[in-house]
């Protein structure tokens, strides 16, 4: 029988202006992005960062691309240096960047290159607090963000904390892109709930894209 709503084929949902859910549009390529993965944190661990306010996080991270999102006690910087092994982090790796151009192609944003990928990894209890992503020079471009394993809450609100949120489950494979009208927009994970998956056992896992090196 011809089912035209497979669970399996990727579909679009609308966020906000300039913000799309491509849902389980990485699904298929999950094996290799959590190998991929794997590859990259034997190279650049994943740690708790520490905020300048003194707050570890409870997500655990690491990066990979030319500059990495790290923290330390001033503020928070894209480094080309990881500061934990002294080393440039590790390159993004093939399959990271062809699901990346393929997801900023279809969410409408055709000519974002990232230079970095923040790498999450949610335990259960884990959370992101309301925040924007603002430390990147190029507004121009958008956020492409991946989520592989257990599912989380995603909140999403405005271009200010009080706006209302929208909350939506993010599940395996599914690819939020933000960028233009809602490239500031406030947005958090509530606390992982815990769970088994086949790729990623007790975690979640999210990649964000950016392009967060100056440009001409
Ligand atoms: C982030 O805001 O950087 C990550 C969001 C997520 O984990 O889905
Ligand atoms: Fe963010």
């Amino acid at each position: 029988m011809l089912d035209l709503f497979a669970e399996d084929e990727p579909w679009q949902e609308t966020l906000a202006p300039g913000a799309v859910i491509l849902r389980r549009f990485a699904r298929q390529d999950g094996a290799t992005l959590m190998a991929a993965l794997n590859d990259v944190a034997a190279q650049s661990p994943f740690r708790h960062m520490v905020t300048p306010g003194g707050y570890t996080m409870s997500v655990a991270m690491t990066n990979c691309g030319s500059l990495g999102w790290t923290t330390n006690t001033r503020g928070y910087l894209y480094a080309p240096v990881d500061p934990q092994t002294g080393q440039p982090w590790p390159a993004m790796p093939a399959p990271f960047q062809r699901l990346c151009e393929a997801a900023s192609q279809a969410a409408g944003y055709p000519d974002f290159v990232p230079d970095a990928c923040l790498i999450n990894r949610y335990q259960p209890g884990a959370k992101l607090s309301l925040h924007q992503d603002k430390d990147e020079p190029n507004l121009a471009a958008p956020i492409v963000s991946v989520s592989l394993g257990l599912p989380a809450v995603f909140q999403f609100g405005g271009a200010t904390r009080s706006a209302p949120l929208q909350r939506v489950l993010l599940e395996h494979g599914d690819v939020v892109v933000w960028g233009g009208p809602s490239r500031l927009f406030y947005h958090g994970i509530q606390p992982l709930k815990p769970g088994e998956h086949p790729l990623t056992g007790g975690f979640r896992y999210n990649l964000t894209f950016r392009a967060a090196g100056y440009y001409e």
